[in-house]
């Protein structure tokens, strides 16, 4: 096997060990931290299935960031909806046969691109226009900024400068998921985008992009407002009991 290859798959390996590994650990502290407190942030829907809505929609549309600050909503829409076309669209290199929605996104993903790399521009402006952002920036906040632009613009730079072998490239990361490796084009190009995309997913579970799972678990969110009108709560006293408090008080 051809030597960047080896260290490539190695990479993979690695990479993907430690970010499968680490943000099940890190999701498994969030699910385990007690959260004592109802602290729903009101208006707040009153049953469970009305949380799950609104969780939907700070989800898929940052809800509550729109609300809070239309600039940041712009911007951080703009990158994560292009992320996400982006990476629909490079499923197609870990499926065979391609799912036919995978097919459908392949245009879409390719502008995309530039939706992700303007809205991270317009996210990192901010952190050096806004004095009060600048004055709480710290350097990780920019190297993540760095990072992701950087993979932007060397995929950007393979779709528009120099092509590489995708043909390969698919039959490398197939190669690598069913344990029958073959030679990893050695496109300078593809290279930096990979051992980018490695970095990134090493830092991930250690970065402050653990926000993609940590919303779900984040108790203003994804509590139902109901202290009072729950039957195991105590009705009486109007306040609400944890689980945990509740066997400290027996
Ligand atoms: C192992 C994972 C990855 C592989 C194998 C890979 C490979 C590639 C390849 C071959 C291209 C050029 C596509 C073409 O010429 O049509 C590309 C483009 C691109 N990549 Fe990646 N990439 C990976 C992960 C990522 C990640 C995680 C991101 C974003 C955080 C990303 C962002 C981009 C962007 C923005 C483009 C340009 C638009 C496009 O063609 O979709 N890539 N990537």
């Amino acid at each position: 096997m051809p030597f960047w290859t080896i260290v490539y798959a190695l990479l993979f390996y690695i990479a993907t060990a430690l970010l499968v590994g680490g943000l099940a650990y890190r999701i498994r502290i969030y699910a385990k931290t007690p959260a004592p407190l109802k602290i729903p942030t009101t208006p707040a829907p009153v049953t469970r299935q009305g949380v799950v809505l609104r969780m939907f929609r700070e989800v898929a549309f940052f809800e509550s960031l729109f609300r809070s600050n239309k600039w940041i909503w712009i911007f951080g829409y703009l990158f994560h909806f292009g992320l996400f076309l982006v990476l629909a669209r490079h499923l197609r290199y870990f499926t065979h046969p391609v799912w036919f929605w995978v097919d459908l996104v392949q245009p879409f993903g390719k502008y995309a691109a530039f939706f992700m790399v303007i809205g991270l521009l317009g996210l990192w402006a901010r952190r050096f226009l806004v004095d009060r952002v600048r004055y709480i920036s710290v350097l990780s906040d920019h190297l993540m900024l760095a990072l992701l632009v950087a993979i932007a613009m060397t995929g950007l730079s393979m779709d528009y400068l120099s092509h590489t072998d995708i043909v390969s490239l698919k039959a490398f990361f197939l190669g690598l998921m069913y344990f029958n490796w073959q030679p990893l084009p050695e496109d300078p190009l593809l290279l930096v985008h990979l051992a980018l995309v490695a970095t990134l997913m090493i830092i991930f579970p250690i970065s402050k992009l653990l926000h993609a799972p940590g919303v779900f678990f984040s108790p203003t969110r994804n509590q139902i407002d109901n202290p009072r009108a729950e039957p195991g709560l105590r009705a009486h006293d109007s306040r609400h009991i944890a689980p945990w408090a509740a066997e400290l008080d027996r």
